[in-house]
């Protein structure tokens, strides 16, 4: 079967990008990245999509009067290159619904919580002082309310005692770079099923819950 042509879009470091792009170069794996789109010029991610000799656009939102705009150069550059499923990856930016509407079902997203704890920012911080025993990250389709899409996978970590900001974040990222990756496959392999506002995989109630590694 043909692998799913995969965006990704970045505003920053890329480890998110460099998870799916070197499960992306393992033989078999159903998706492939076929580009990646930054609105910032200087995302160190850009420098991962070199070396994996993945295609790069730079669309700086800057350039752009409005948001519409700035998106349907985005959305102008995916469709040309034959897009079939975007991954924000540490996208930065706020999506309209018209953007979020004409993809849905193919434009997901990674956020640092178990979902729904915890959208928005400083999802660590915030961990940390609801003295939470677990604390994650969600892979979910985007809806036009932020961080509160269907949810595909997640993966949990414990909190420990004498974590700060930095090791729980540190803890989570590692748990990103499998979740998302593990979404990808689920999705490029077709056993991912949006109905209505839930996921099902392989049939059953989402998300897949991948658990504490040991
Ligand atoms: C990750 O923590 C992701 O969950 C959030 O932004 C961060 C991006 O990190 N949406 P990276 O750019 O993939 O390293």
């Amino acid at each position: 079967m043909a692998r799913l042509k995969t965006a990704v879009l970045i505003s920053g470091r890329g480890s998110n990008l460099q998870a799916l792009a070197a499960s992306c170069a393992v033989p078999g794996f159903p998706a492939e990245i076929t580009l990646v789109i930054s609105n910032q010029p200087k995302a160190a991610g850009l420098g991962h999509a070199t070396r994996a000799g993945i295609p790069a656009k730079i669309v700086p939102h800057r350039d752009y009067e409005t948001r519409e705009e700035f998106e349907a150069a985005i959305d102008k550059i995916l469709r040309g290159a034959g897009i079939e499923l975007v991954c924000l990856a540490g996208f930065m930016r706020v999506l309209t619904s018209h953007f979020v509407d004409s993809w849905r079902g193919k434009l997901v997203n990674i956020h640092p919580s178990l979902l729904p704890d915890f959208p928005g920012l400083d999802t660590h911080r915030r961990a940390l002082e609801a003295h939470k025993r677990f604390a994650g990250c969600s892979v979910h389709f985007v809806s036009a309310e932020i961080d509160a899409g269907p949810l595909i996978v997640q993966a949990k970590v414990p909190v420990l005692p004498d974590d700060d900001e930095p090791k729980l974040a540190a803890r989570v990222l590692e748990a990103e770079h499998k979740a998302y990756p593990l979404a990808l496959r689920l999705i490029a392999e077709r056993r991912v099923r949006l109905k209505g506002d839930k996921v099902e995989i392989d049939g059953k109630p989402g998300p897949f819950m991948l658990p504490p590694a040991r």
